[in-house]
């Protein structure tokens, strides 16, 4: 009985995990390092944890971004509808390599699997916008109306 009731414990750290961990990233913009402990702190569980899931998900940054994110799936359907040509129109655009951030903090741009808009492929999103159908042109009218 004692083990069940410690299962049933550790199990609601762990559903209560990801909804910190997805809190901290819309307050703070990524999950701190700092934030990770605080959040294995309270939950009781180990830091690894933590860190296990936020790093798990490509919507989760655990260093800081840009004040949009741009993630363009790189996922088969979107690789076949030539995602690679937006993804090269984005780093003429502005400037940057996935992984990177503009110099004024504008834009990071990062790659992401299937984003479920695979009938508008090419697909990407900027921060939780979908936009599909992409083409050179209107790239970059897509990042022009982002402040
Ligand atoms: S494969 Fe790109 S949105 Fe699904």
């Amino acid at each position: 009985m004692a083990k069940k009731k410690e299962h049933s414990k550790a199990g609601g750290a762990r559903e209560a995990l990801l909804s910190m961990i997805k809190e901290e990233q819309l307050n703070s913009g990524y999950v701190a390092d700092k934030a990770m402990a605080e959040i294995a702190r309270t939950l009781g569980l180990p830091v690894s944890d933590v860190y296990g899931v936020a790093t798990f998900y490509s919507f989760l940054s655990t260093t800081p971004t840009g004040k949009h994110v741009i993630r363009v799936c790189e996922s088969v359907p979107c690789c076949l509808r030539d995602a690679e040509m937006i993804i090269a129109q984005i780093r003429g655009e502005l400037g940057i390599a996935p992984g990177e951030t503009t110099s004024d903090g504008r834009f990071s741009l990062e790659l992401t699997n299937c984003i479920g808009a695979c009938d508008q492929a090419p697909a990407m999103l900027v921060d939780d916008e979908v936009h599909g159908g992409l083409t050179p042109e209107n790239i970059v009218e897509i990042l022009r109306s982002y402040d």
